[in-house]
């Protein structure tokens, strides 16, 4: 697991891949899956998905592929400019009703003529698997067993798989989405880390970046991260996917390649946290079912 690099007495710092961690989930996803289909229970998720959307039509395909081969079923519903708030609702409904499906997830954004809110609170809490219902943000709060958003514990599936520790360390979690930013915030407090927050209209953001031993970013702004924002030795977890136009692939919130040599650990984009959060969500539809 040590693939810290020396050259020429310079530290560069240990990348954190989250492939082998991935793998490590998926394996005890695996081992589940098998139990219940030994029982006759096939475990199945429905995704509501806006059709038009580019990109969320990539993130559903690639989460449908990994169930697929884990021998997980799903049924999608499409969201298109003519679909309505009850519309959904109604299909939600019914979702919640089926014995055979286990999970329901809704992948944003939505078109804006639906009413995400009043969507996101019609799913059955016990079917939540991305863990957008207020209930769940609610058990979370409290430090209860739930179901919790995917990319918020695929990082403490990360943090836990590199031995990281959190007691008592001064995190800066940047961006407060209800996906990432407020969920593993909470998650990071439940873990006693002395917890900052920030967001777009934080100020002085470089000084809390500058005080932080591990900075968690969440905000979709290609590489504004720089090594001169964070000290030595800090950790990063870079959280953030933004598509730059001429650039083939993802980039993340970190600068990666000035970081390197000055970090004592970064999380690559993409190849860091991604992997592990379809693998988290593999996890949440297995929970699902015996919840
Ligand atoms: N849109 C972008 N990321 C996510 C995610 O993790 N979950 C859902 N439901 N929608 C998203």
């Amino acid at each position: 697991m040590d693939n810290t690099k020396k050259s020429e007495g310079i530290n560069t710092s240990k990348i954190l891949y989250g492939k082998p961690c991935a793998e490590k989930v998926l394996l005890d996803v695996k081992k589940n899956i098998e139990k219940f289909l030994l029982n006759g229970v096939v475990p199945h998720f429905a995704v509501l998905v806006a059709k038009d959307d580019y990109a969320s039509m990539v993130y559903v395909n690639m989460k449908v592929q990994k169930a697929k081969e884990l021998g997980i079923s799903s049924t999608l519903y499409y969201v298109d400019q003519n679909t309505t708030t009850e519309d959904v609702v109604s299909e939600i409904v019914s979702f919640n009703q089926r014995k055979d499906i286990h999970g329901i997830l809704v992948q944003l954004p939505l078109p804006k003529q639906i009413d995400k809110d009043c969507i996101l609170s019609k799913i059955d809490p016990s079917k939540d698997i991305d863990g957008l219902t207020s209930f769940s943000m609610g058990r979370l709060a409290m430090g209860l067993n739930g179901l919790f958003p995917a990319t918020a514990e695929a990082v403490m599936e990360l943090l836990d798989f590199y031995q990281i520790k959190l007691l008592g360390k001064r995190v800066l979690m940047i961006g407060m989405s209800n996906i990432v930013g407020k969920p593993l915030s909470l998650m990071l407090l439940g873990r006693k880390a002395t917890v900052t927050c920030a967001h777009k209209d934080t100020k002085d953001l470089k000084r809390h970046c500058m005080d932080a031993e591990i900075i968690f970013t969440a905000v979709g702004k290609p590489e504004y991260i720089q090594k001169e924002w964070v000290s030595e030795g800090c950790i990063l977890i870079d959280i953030g996917y933004s598509r730059v136009e001429g650039r083939s692939g993802d980039v993340g919130d970190v600068d990666y390649n000035s970081v390197l040599d000055h970090v004592s650990m970064v999380t690559p984009v993409p190849g860091g946290v991604g992997p592990i959060t379809v693998a988290c969500l593999m996890k949440n539809i297995v929970k699902a079912i015996r919840i």
